[in-house]
């Protein structure tokens, strides 16, 4: 359970309130780099931390993400003419570069300078890992670029794909690190997905349907540790890492691939859930990414604007006879649909006070805890949140069988930090 003002404090995220404010101090995923394929491409509206801007890259094959509409009256500039190292407003033509400075007012009498004096607000949007990541704090405090590991591997070893998520970030980024529920609304899937059968580990997660939770405090955000029974008294230990803000990996699973998650908000009612699936040591195989894209896995079915094809519309293509026979436990099918479907039904902003949170609801209690204690310490005294450091972003996550005696964290952490060429470890 929260209080209200703390649920509002950690839900809301626009420009004046205290936690946009110190979301704007990370590099955060803003587009995938398809959607801007090629110089003097058609632009992108983009909606982010409740702010509407415009993406686009220029003839040079530079990148842009300004404010969507034009100085002059309000236009929006989805509209513009994408051309000649700028994007022109349709109604009288004047002309942004990428960094929203206005360069060309052609209504205007031929020798005035006023050109100069119009720029629209701008923010750096660069690529890395297929992501086109964007900072939107003061640029005094640009951190260096985004290092997470899903991000730095050779392209051949990675794959992102998003989706929209029509509820508001934190009740999204909670179902990932809520291992307890992998064991029921999951657990038609995890023995038939191609991208998560056959692992020894399964059967342990299956097997146990009380893991018991061990969180522990990380630099960057928390190890959300889950103990499930093994054979001769040892334990299975999946260990999730969640970084702040909104970063989790999702402990490996045998030599599959390893998952994880970005939730950003695009307002308050809204969020962009960013699905990654990298290998540190190989490259993805053809039927891996076939599935990938299929919706496999933590991926989804989506149409052209990244919604998912199963939708609150079409209550997520409820199949009844599914859910009966067990072949899904809820009835809808794939990962990230379950997730969002119950995501979403709690409507888009939870009332965090009429909840009755249990034991294995941990890592939620301490992420709470530790977000508020950040934005207190950020907007008081300015201390930089965890997460920004990219000491922070260099972990992964882990799934290990252990002895009883052996906390996870000590036993475990070596493979909680990226060693570059090093396979993770994962039963
Ligand atoms: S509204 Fe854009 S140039 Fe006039
Ligand atoms: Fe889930």
């Amino acid at each position: 359970m929260l209080k209200k003002d703390h649920n509002d404090l950690l839900t809301q995220t626009g420009p004046d309130t205290p936690f946009g404010r110190m979301f704007r101090c990370y590099w955060i995923p803003a587009l995938l780099a398809e959607e801007l394929p090629e110089p003097d491409c058609p632009p992108v509206r983009v909606k982010l931390l409740s702010e509407r801007l415009i993406a686009f890259r220029d003839s040079d094959g530079r990148y842009g993400l300004m404010d969507e509409f034009c100085a002059h009256r309000g236009i929006s500039l989805w509209f513009g003419r994408n051309e000649e190292c700028g994007l022109r407003c349709p109604y009288h033509g004047w002309k942004y570069d990428v960094t929203g400075q206005c360069v060309d007012m052609p209504n205007e009498p031929e020798h005035s300078a006023f050109a100069k004096k119009v720029k629209l607000k701008s923010y750096p949007l660069v690529e890395r890992g297929g992501v086109l990541w964007t900072y939107m704090g003061p640029a005094e405090q640009q951190p260096p670029l985004p290092e997470y590991e899903f991000a730095t591997v050779p392209a051949p070893q990675t794959y992102t794909s998003k989706r929209f998520q029509e509820c508001n970030w934190l009740q999204a980024m909670e179902g990932g690190i809520d291992s307890s529920h992998v064991s029921f609304l999951h657990r038609g899937d995890i023995n038939t997905d191609p991208l998560f059968k056959g692992a020894r580990g399964n059967q342990y997660n299956l097997g146990d349907l009380r893991p018991v939770f061990e969180v522990v405090e990380s630099a960057g955000g928390l190890f959300i540790g889950a103990r499930r029974n093994a054979e001769n008294g040892h334990y299975y230990w999946r260990i999730t890492q969640w970084v702040m803000p909104s970063y989790t990996i999702i402990p490996p699973r045998g030599t599959h691939s390893v998952h994880g998650h970005f939730w950003i908000p695009i307002d308050d009612e809204n969020c962009w859930a960013w699905s990654f699936d990298y290998h540190p040591t190989r490259a993805l195989t053809e039927t891996e990414l076939t599935a990938m894209r299929a919706g496999k896995g933590i991926h989804a079915k989506v149409d052209g604007n990244y919604r998912p094809l199963a939708n609150k519309d079409n209550d997520y293509l409820m199949d009844r006879a599914a859910q009966k026979a067990g072949k899904t436990y809820s009835g809808i099918e794939g990962f990230a649909m379950q997730d969002a479907s119950l995501q979403e039904s709690m409507g888009p902003i939870i009332d965090r006070t009429k909840e009755t949170l249990v034991s294995t609801d941990s890592g939620i209690i301490m992420a709470r805890q530790k977000l508020l204690r950040a934005i207190k310490a950020f907007t008081e005294q300015g201390v930089v949140p965890p997460g920004v450091s990219l000491e922070h972003q260099r972990v992964r996550s882990a799934a290990v069988v252990l002895p009883p005696d052996q906390p996870f964290k000590d036993a475990a952490r070596e493979a909680l930090i990226v060693h570059p060429g090093v396979a993770p470890a994962s039963v």
